[in-house]
């Protein structure tokens, strides 16, 4: 087999149970259908720093939200990376503990206009300064765990097939203590507007 088909074996193999996991799940079956027109594109490998960060985390566990994790973490060497904001926006140390990829969506691995789901890598003791978008957003924790903080609700502790929601606009930061965290975050509506840095003094 060359390199190319046993990397489309990874990313179908990822598709297939996160797809299984939509089915189980009512929070994201609500939140948008899961898309049945899902083509798998050519997409560049950039890797970041935090690429290897999660290539190497393994989850010990043999749940189904423990078998995506590793099927992700596989995927990691093979999949586009982004930073999604300059040093103007955020600090280099940010940069280095933090990153995405977008498996699924409008550019992503797996292309569709109905929705866009991010792999988000969040490093340990790590600061994701309040940002806000037009794209109603859900996060479902995969594993690890953060503190959610939203304008108008109470923060929460988030870990391992957790969700929450943002509104159209909503502002949000996300804090990690002693552990890191790996999340889907699901787009809907109005998802070609990128994600923003906000200043807390004006929301
Ligand atoms: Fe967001």
């Amino acid at each position: 087999m060359t390199s190319m088909n046993n990397n489309e074996e990874l990313f179908n193999q990822a598709k297939n149970e996160i797809e299984k996991l939509w089915s189980d799940n009512k929070k994201l079956s609500d939140f948008v259908n899961w898309p049945n027109d899902l083509i798998l594109k050519e997409k560049n490998t950039h890797k970041i720093n935090v690429a290897d960060k999660l290539s190497t985390w393994k989850s010990p566990n043999d749940n189904q939200v423990d078998k995506i994790h590793n099927l992700i973490s596989n995927l990691s060497p093979h999949v586009h990376w982004e930073n999604g904001y300059s040093e103007n926006e955020v600090n280099r140390e940010f940069l280095n503990k933090y990153g995405f990829f977008e498996l699924i969506g409008p550019t992503g691995h797996f292309l569709t206009l109905e929705m866009a789901l991010y792999v988000n890598f969040l490093d340990n003791n790590t600061h994701y300064p309040l940002h806000n978008h037009e794209a109603e957003e859900l996060y479902f924790i995969v594993s690890g765990e953060a503190k959610f903080e939203s304008e108008d609700e109470e923060s929460k502790i988030l870990k391992s097939t957790d969700t929450r929601f943002h509104k159209s606009y909503q502002a949000h930061s996300i804090t990690t203590f002693d552990k890191k965290i790996l999340s889907f975050v699901i787009w809907k509506n109005k998802f070609e507007n990128v994600s923003k840095i906000v200043d807390p003094n004006n929301i």
